[in-house]
């Protein structure tokens, strides 16, 4: 149903995408797979007409397409879900989800009729988000669904989704998997961006591998081995994933005593962090992982409860009192709570360090030691291209993640709290971002690391606090941490 062949693309010179074939089947998930950068979000934004190509040719359902506006994509039946939100803020669920294509009866809006029609959609996905509500106070998992239930709404034929999962929970990962069986069943055809193993595995037929903007192969999803795949991806067989720490526990560096908050996401939790040592935080998805990092780094109303800092008890945590406390945080949404898109790579990563001497004289910013002064933090992180003056909305999803966590390495804090730190990721990065981890923790740091992935729990953490419906309900020791040990209590059952 869609072919596109020989497509490039370049942005001002840059080469993101370089002659790449694409086919699309009727009722087919083909899923796109590659390193950050490696032209995926490219290649579905050329599809969905967001930009033009540079070269290339088109054909959807047999006919030749000279170029694509999203207008005209739109009436191919093209529609899409991009990493980055498209939604407005100060508009409703309802009004965003008939943006643009608002059903009128002359100059009036028929109302009744875009409400039953969004709320079967969403039925029909098993969807619940409150139709009235402001898109601006949804979580992030909630307008992933609006997204969704907008993009499905003109009942496209084919359908494209970047990422969609990275901000789900596991139930509603599992809605959106079987609204895609559902899609599939009716012949629509599906192209999925993820950088998650399982999720390629358990929904492609077919896969296509991408690296460096050029096209490395198609294949069956099924005749191929997961290594196969990661292969293909980074072009060498990737052996070591993580890297072996050494764990020393000295002083304890954080303490939370009986902490609940406001909202009720965290009850009565408490734990304690010691320099030289990860400490791990397990549970699903909405347990209350990452309304605890936020709580302590005082982004969460707290209702009772303390937190402590060495001997020193802190009253109300405020974002700048705990990072002038050398406490550092690593939100999980990069996107609303991380970055400022619009701003450089280099602003981005100072942006929280400004107070430094190193950075400035009074209250006047040294500009010249701040370009020197990145440097070294984004070459550890292997920042793809190397090019801190661009604006971090131009970098792809992985390298935008890499800006945020050049932050931390500005000047050297004592406790870092990582909440999914390598959501969104390709495997090559995560490698760096783990020996970041490493690093800090070897040099004598408190590492804190809230994540949905088991392995990067087992294979970083010294110590594991499993959470279940914002409790924490299991404590792990080094030797007792096997992957079904964990799970075991995921649901809170005591083991
Ligand atoms: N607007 C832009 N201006 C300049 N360069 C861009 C722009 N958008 C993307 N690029 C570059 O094109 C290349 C491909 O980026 P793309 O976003 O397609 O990667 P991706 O495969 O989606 O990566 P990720 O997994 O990190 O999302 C990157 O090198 C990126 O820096
Ligand atoms: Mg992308």
């Amino acid at each position: 149903m869609l072919q596109v062949n020989g497509i490039t693309k370049k942005f001002r010179g840059i080469v993101a995408l370089d002659g790449v074939d694409f086919s699309l089947e009727k009722g087919e998930v083909h899923a796109l797979l590659g390193e950050n950068g490696a032209g995926k979000s490219t290649l579905i934004n050329l599809i969905a007409g967001t930009f033009p190509w540079t070269e290339g040719s088109c054909t959807i359902g047999g006919q030749a397409v000279a170029s694509l506006t999203p207008q005209t994509a739109r009436e191919f039946g093209i529609a899409a879900v991009f990493q980055e939100f498209s939604l407005v803020p100060d508009l409703t669920v309802l009004e965003n989800i008939f943006l643009g294509r608002e059903q009128s009866t002359g100059p009036f809006l028929r109302r009744g009729e875009m409400r039953r029609a969004a709320e079967e959609l969403l039925d029909e996905l098993g969807f619940s988000v409150p139709l009235d509500e402001k898109v601006a106070f949804l979580s992030r998992a909630q307008k992933q669904m609006v997204e969704i239930a907008k993009a499905l709404r003109s009942r496209p034929r084919v359908l494209i989704l970047d990422e969609p999962t990275a901000s789900l929970t596991d139930g509603e990962a599992e809605k959106l998997f079987s609204a895609m069986a559902l899609l599939k069943a009716r012949d629509v055809g599906i192209i999925y961006v993820s950088h998650r193993m399982s999720e390629i595995r358990n929904l492609s037929d077919r896969v296509t591998v991408l690296r460096g903007g050029r096209k490395i192969g198609t294949v069956v999803t099924a005749d191929v081995s997961d290594d196969g795949l990661i292969e293909m991806m980074v072009g060498r067989p990737v052996e070591q994933l993580f890297p072996k720490i050494h764990h020393a526990p000295g002083p304890v560096r954080l303490e939370v005593a009986g902490l609940t908050t406001r909202d009720g996401s965290v009850i009565d939790a408490s734990l304690v962090a010691r320099a030289g040592e990860v400490v791990g935080l397990a549970g699903l998805v909405g347990c209350g992982r990452s309304e605890l990092c936020r709580a302590i780094f005082g982004l969460e109303t707290i209702e009772s409860g303390e937190i402590r800092r060495g001997d020193r008890r802190v009253e109300k945590p405020t974002p700048a009192d705990m990072l002038a406390d050398n406490v550092c945080y690593f939100p999980a949404d990069r996107g609303a709570e991380g970055l400022a898109l619009i701003r450089s790579a280099r602003e981005n990563a100072t942006m929280s360090s400004l107070g430094l001497p190193s950075l400035s004289t009074g209250p006047f910013l040294r500009f010249w030691r701040e370009s020197d002064i990145i440097r070294k933090p984004l070459e550890s992180l292997a920042l793809r291209p190397m090019a801190p003056e661009r604006k971090v909305s131009a970098f792809s999803g992985g390298n935008q993640q890499k800006v945020m966590l050049a932050r931390g390495l500005m000047k050297p804090f004592e406790v870092y709290l990582f909440d999914e730190p390598t959501v969104g990721i390709d495997v090559g990065a995560k490698v760096d971002v783990y020996n970041l981890i490493k690093s800090l923790v070897e040099g004598g740091a408190c590492v804190i690391v809230s994540t949905s992935e088991l392995p990067e729990l087992i294979n970083l953490a010294s110590r594991i606090y499993v959470m279940h419906e914002g409790r924490i309900v299991a404590e792990l020791g080094e030797s007792e941490h096997s992957e079904a040990q964990i799970l075991s209590h995921y649901f809170g059952g005591q083991a």
